[in-house]
């Protein structure tokens, strides 16, 4: 019985596959990847005076445990500035925080970032969890604004102008936007305005932003401007998928009973290269061309290119500005070109949380609740995937005819432009799809430049509501409906 389900599932997954554009959809372990993707296919401180406080706000934007590396990421970056000497009451934690007690995490009470890994969960401040973790509480805690905060610890970035912020997000994205476990996700205009909002209430002196997700180039590209004092980077380009890596499968790969990956290829780049370093010695430079060699790997095709944004100019400064140092570190000053290990392959974001499902397929017992409820969840998304990747298509040949319609959705503006001129027009208008298609969702996320381009095109809401209700006969009912998701927008 169990067998005969085994084969209709990759009977249907192949089935899927074949209808819709492999390359961008799966990534799985080698044997199932090499079946699936011919060869050659695969894409697969101490405060001191002189620097005034340092404060940062960390934030993971998923939840649920084939995410794991997400929070992982998180509660490691503040292990990096908790030994770097940052006081706990100026970094300010956003994890939903089901990881460590989730009842697939064979550590209980443990999150580990690497394979060899010491525990990062213990002491990590707790100030939003939850359904508290919410772009209207993130953006409220960068400006500082204790009344717009719902919830939580109400700690805030309640800097002074003489003071060092650092932001770290990581998680799902798509182009123009950033993934949060709960309520509307962050859309770039709105973070850019709130970066422009601090900077304008005088409350920095500099602020570093490193960003993990999928497309993050698109947050920055053409919208964050010069002069804010503000340096960005980011894990990948306007483009591209960001990288999970320790996946299970690959090498280093997560201890055997990890069956999920346990970091991402662009914050653990740079977060094991603060770990060893004196980072009175490092630039942000420095740092910034050593993550970007690590991240791209070797081009080999399961890597991305980072990128920097804003005011270059600070890159020369100190990571110690920021970060502190670890005293235990002294000794290790920075030299280009160290050699931290290389991955040999990592993950596509968007696929990480197959790979869990199908890890934990392959690896439950014959006949057991596990193995079938592991392909319910395999298939589930599968099929998820596969009815937003057609309706999209669908919506774009209803609106501008059989051969218009692929051409205007895949459209890329040049570099230095923004995703588009009218975000109110993306968000009403992604609100009007989901309202008859269901959740974009993590991996839906993708379709954002689409949607994007529709609103370029001059599409109106009206037009828009009468494509996707053709498109979509159907609310989808399953556990992707915008019914039990709520809306992205
Ligand atoms: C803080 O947030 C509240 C509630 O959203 C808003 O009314 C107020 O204007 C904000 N204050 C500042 C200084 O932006
Ligand atoms: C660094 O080196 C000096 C001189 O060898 C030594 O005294 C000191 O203990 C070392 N510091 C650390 C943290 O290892």
């Amino acid at each position: 019985m169990i067998r005969y389900a085994a084969v209709s599932l990759l009977i249907l997954a192949i089935f899927i596959l074949t209808v819709s554009e492999a390359r961008s959809v799966l990534k799985l372990p080698s044997e199932v990847a090499d079946f699936f993707h011919p060869k050659g296919e695969s894409n697969v401180a101490g405060d001191d005076d002189s620097v005034g406080t340092r404060w940062a706000v960390l934030l993971a934007g998923s939840s649920g445990y084939w995410n794991y590396r997400h929070q992982a990421d998180v509660c490691h970056a503040y292990q990096v500035l908790k030994k770097g000497g940052v006081k706990d009451e100026n970094i300010v934690v956003f994890m939903y925080d089901d990881i460590a007690y989730d009842f697939e995490n064979p550590r209980p009470g443990v999150i580990i970032n690497s394979p060899h890994g010491d525990d990062v969960y213990e002491g990590v401040p707790k100030d939003y969890t939850g359904e508290e973790v919410t772009a209207k509480n993130f953006l409220a805690a960068i400006l500082g604004n204790k009344t717009a905060i719902t919830g939580g610890t109400g700690k805030v970035v309640d800097s002074g102008p003489n003071d060092h912020i650092f932001i770290y997000y990581t998680d799902h994205g798509g182009p123009g936007v950033l993934g949060m476990p709960s309520g509307p996700y962050i859309y770039a205009d709105d973070l850019i305005e709130v970066l422009k909002k601090k900077h304008a209430s005088g409350t920095y002196k500099s602020l570093v932003f490193y960003l993990e997700a999928c497309e993050s180039g698109s947050i920055f590209e053409g919208l964050l401007p010069e002069g804010l004092n503000i340096y960005a980077t980011t894990a990948s380009n306007a483009e591209e998928s960001s990288w999970g890596t320790y996946c299970p499968g690959e090498y280093p790969s997560p201890p055997p009973e990890y069956d999920t990956c346990l970091g991402d290829l662009y914050s653990v780049a740079w977060m094991e290269d603060s770990d060893i370093h004196n980072l009175q010695t490092e630039t942000l430079k420095q740092q910034y061309h050593l993550v970007k060699k690590r991240t791209s790997n070797d081009n080999s095709g399961y890597g991305s290119h980072v990128m920097q944004y804003g005011d270059l100019k600070l890159s020369v400064e100190d990571l110690f500005l920021y970060m502190g140092t670890n005293p235990a570190n002294d000794n290790y000053t920075f030299v280009d070109d160290n050699s931290i290990r290389p991955s040999s392959k990592a993950v596509n974001q968007r696929d990480a949380d197959l790979l869990h499902f199908w890890e934990k397929f392959r690896k439950a017992p014959e006949g057991s609740v596990r193995k079938v409820e592991a392909q319910k969840q395999f298939v589930e998304a599968m099929s998820h995937r596969m009815h937003i990747d057609s309706s999209i298509k669908l919506i774009g040949k209803l609106l501008f005819g059989i051969e218009k319609g692929p051409e205007i959705l895949e459209t890329v503006r040049p570099a230095g432009q923004p995703l588009t001129d009218d975000w109110d027009c993306l968000k009403s208008l992604v609100r009007t799809f989901e309202t008859r298609c269901g959740s974009l969702s993590q991996y839906g996320m993708k379709h954002m430049r689409s949607i994007a381009n529709i609103c370029n095109a001059g599409i109106k809401i009206e037009q828009m509501a009468e494509a996707a209700a053709q498109a979509c006969v159907n609310l989808p009912s399953n556990s992707w409906s915008s019914l039990h998701r709520g809306f992205s927008a």
